[in-house]
């Protein structure tokens, strides 16, 4: 009978900023995954449409649809038990009307079981994140560095350089606040200008590239356990090299199979027996 757990649930998060404990979270895109990390004891788990670059082998995360998150949301849903699982809302899914907006937040938490729906940018956005607020959706922001904006952006680099972006930073930081994000993921900014952020807002700021100052953290897992190389952010921490290890793992077994070392025989019963060997069902 497996344990009991008391899942996360998004006013936690909050008391978890009241309480100055960090938040710990990690991107998720398949169940297996999603049931390792929520048993290491991550807080937030982001099926993020980050699926499309380390996933599905997509240079950004445009092409991404709903159709995709919904499907591996349910995947992540099913893995974990303890984590708040949050999905990102696709490049065009909630910029076109505020109700078109509400139908695709509501089939990420149909279809995909999700307890939260994350945007990016504000601006034309904030109407919809109130909207979503207001009918019982609880909605993550994401401001500084948004992948959905990288053509518009000319490419992947740092946000808020200036004085009059940090001041639309904090207005828009701001306005997402009292639209009613529950928190705030801050990527890829000046330290300072997160830990600015971070001091004006009441809800907690997760940040990805924008230094200690936040109320948590993000990582891609798939950047964090060296399984993804075609492009890691320097700000990235490696906790693991999985990508050698499945490497030299599946050198060893084309090995193995070529040089008839694997599967070892398993005949003698078989040939001594008259009734053929059962194979053994997986528990
Ligand atoms: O899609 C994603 O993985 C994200 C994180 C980088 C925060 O949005």
């Amino acid at each position: 009978m497996p344990k009991q757990v008391k899942a996360l649930r998004v006013p936690d998060l909050a008391e978890k900023k009241r309480r100055g404990e960090k938040i710990a979270a990690l991107t998720a895109y398949d169940a297996t995954m999603a049931a390792l990390l929520d048993r290491a004891g991550i807080d937030v788990l982001l099926v993020g449409d980050s699926l499309g670059t380390v996933i599905l082998g997509c240079d950004t995360t445009v092409p991404v649809t709903l159709d995709m998150m919904a499907h591996h949301s349910r995947a992540v849903t099913r893995g974990a038990r303890r984590a708040l699982v949050v999905a990102d809302m696709p490049f065009a899914t909630y910029q076109v009307s505020v109700s078109e907006a509400l139908r695709n937040a509501a089939r990420l938490m149909q279809e995909g079981g999700v307890s939260a729906v994350k945007v990016e940018g504000a601006g034309p956005v904030v109407k919809s994140v109130r909207h979503l607020v207001d009918v019982g959706i609880p909605v993550m922001g994401h401001l500084g560095l948004t992948p959905q904006k990288v053509h518009a952006l000319g490419g992947h680099r740092q946000q808020a350089r200036d004085r009059g972006s940090v001041a639309r930073l904090l207005a828009d930081a701001a306005a997402l606040e009292d639209a009613g994000v529950f928190a705030l993921v801050l990527e890829c900014i000046p330290d300072e200008v997160a830990f600015e952020v971070t001091s004006q807002l009441r809800i907690p700021t997760i940040g990805i590239g924008a230094g200690p100052y936040c109320d948590g953290q993000i990582l891609v897992s798939y950047d964090a356990f060296g399984l993804f190389d075609s492009f890691v952010p320097s700000f990235v921490k490696r906790y693991a090299s999985l990508g050698s290890t499945i490497l030299n793992a599946t050198e060893d077994y084309v090995d193995d199979v070529r040089t008839g070392r694997f599967p070892a025989s398993r005949t003698t019963d078989f040939f001594r027996s008259s009734e053929p060997e059962l194979v053994k069902e997986r528990s």
